[in-house]
């Protein structure tokens, strides 16, 4: 299951006009590259082309996997530059990369809000407002990375003009409240309601032991949107649980460094170093897991679409569920002892020591029977 399934040319080309899409026209009709890639190394300095539409910079990543549901892309904005202002009958929710600067949302009613924001700053656009980006700073460009829901709308109406340019707002979502982007939340469980988040790399978090290796979780809600995403952070010298789900996770590294594994189903680890810029996206159903090798916590933020959480009866993901109860979550007893060797040498080649065996016994007092 999961893998990557390849057939031949000859097959390939009997499907190759359902591969293509109105989304994928619609971005190569921008100007613009696709980047395929589930592994770019760094989204600060990933390469990017001229975008006349918008006045900026940009490139598409996307996996194939998650061209149906959510794609993401990466923009720059020129120092003392700003980009043509947009509305769009799509969700956005945005990461600046680097840089500072300043976003004005508007609706047809005329009401108007004006925030400012700087690296790590965290914030959605409210669906179908109109908002333009400006950069802050004469010297320097400012780059964010976005993820929308944008290509099934544009599969669904293939027309951009529609997409682009309908008159209508949807008050329920953003009604010009002038608090709209200030920093505050309400929090119910793990997840905290808000539209603005100024610095995601130093937000405070909640325990998650069900991910292993006491992490920090939070999930977010923004602009009242339908896309999820969340941050986890993993203490010095933890490696997370590995775990599967559906497609559509776009992970980009905030803080730490270390590296993940990523692999089929049955099929030996692939390997990928990350550095803080880094993203993954884990193909559909591929297992994957997350390694800190460094002196500080690691904190990763996912951008998400609601295919990627695959849940049972309880509505509770099952990523986050043992594979003895039938989820799609690794526990560290039953995980292949090679992951644990790499990851005790790659520790040993920074000089530290893994600090696991809380975690590995605290496992043990709720681990589920293996199944007969
Ligand atoms: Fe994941």
């Amino acid at each position: 299951m999961a893998k990557d399934a390849l057939v031949s040319e000859d097959l390939a080309q009997k499907f190759a006009s359902e591969k293509e899409t109105p989304y994928l026209r619609w971005v190569h009709g921008e100007g613009l590259d696709i980047i395929s890639a589930h592994y770019v190394q760094n989204l600060r300095t990933v390469e990017l082309k001229p975008w006349a539409r918008r006045g900026g910079k940009g490139v598409y990543i996307n996996h194939e996997a998650s061209r149906t549901s959510n794609d993401c892309y990466v923009c720059e904005i020129a120092p003392g530059g700003k980009l043509a202002p947009q509305r769009q009958l799509f969700e956005e929710m945005i990461l600046v990369l680097t840089g500072r600067g300043s976003t004005t949302v508007w609706n047809d009613a005329g009401q108007r809000i004006t925030f400012e924001w700087k690296a790590g700053a965290l914030f959605a656009i409210p669906l179908n407002a109109i908002h333009q980006h400006f950069n802050g700073s004469g010297q320097e460009p400012a780059r964010f990375v976005a993820v929308t829901d944008g290509p099934p709308v544009m599969n669904l109406y293939e027309d951009s003009d529609f997409v682009f340019n309908t008159q209508h707002d949807f008050k329920q979502r953003f009604n010009g409240e002038p608090d709209y982007f200030s920093a505050k939340g309400e929090q119910t469980g793990f997840k905290l309601v808000t539209n603005f988040v100024p610095d995601a790399v130093n937000l405070p978090l909640i325990t998650a032991k069900e991910r292993g290796a006491g992490g920090g979780h939070i999930r977010f809600n923004m602009a009242k949107g339908s896309m999820n995403s969340h941050i986890s952070q993993f203490p010095i010298g933890t490696y997370k649980k590995g775990h599967a789900h559906g497609p559509g996770a776009h992970v980009i590294i905030l803080s730490g460094e270390g590296y993940s594994l990523m692999w089929p189903e049955g099929e030996k680890p692939r390997r990928y170093d990350w550095e803080v810029g880094t993203m993954i996206v884990p193909p559909n159903m591929w297992f994957h897991q997350h390694f800190n090798t460094g002196t500080t916590p690691a904190r990763y933020l996912a951008f998400k679409h609601e295919v990627v959480s695959i849940r049972n009866g309880q509505g509770v993901p099952k990523a986050w569920i043992s594979k003895r109860l039938g989820g799609d979550q690794i526990d560290y007893a039953d995980e292949d002892p090679a992951i644990r060797a790499e990851f005790e040498a790659e520790l040993a080649r920074h000089n530290l020591q893994p600090k696991m065996d809380t975690a590995y016994q605290q496992e043990l007092e709720t681990l589920p029977p293996k199944a007969a």
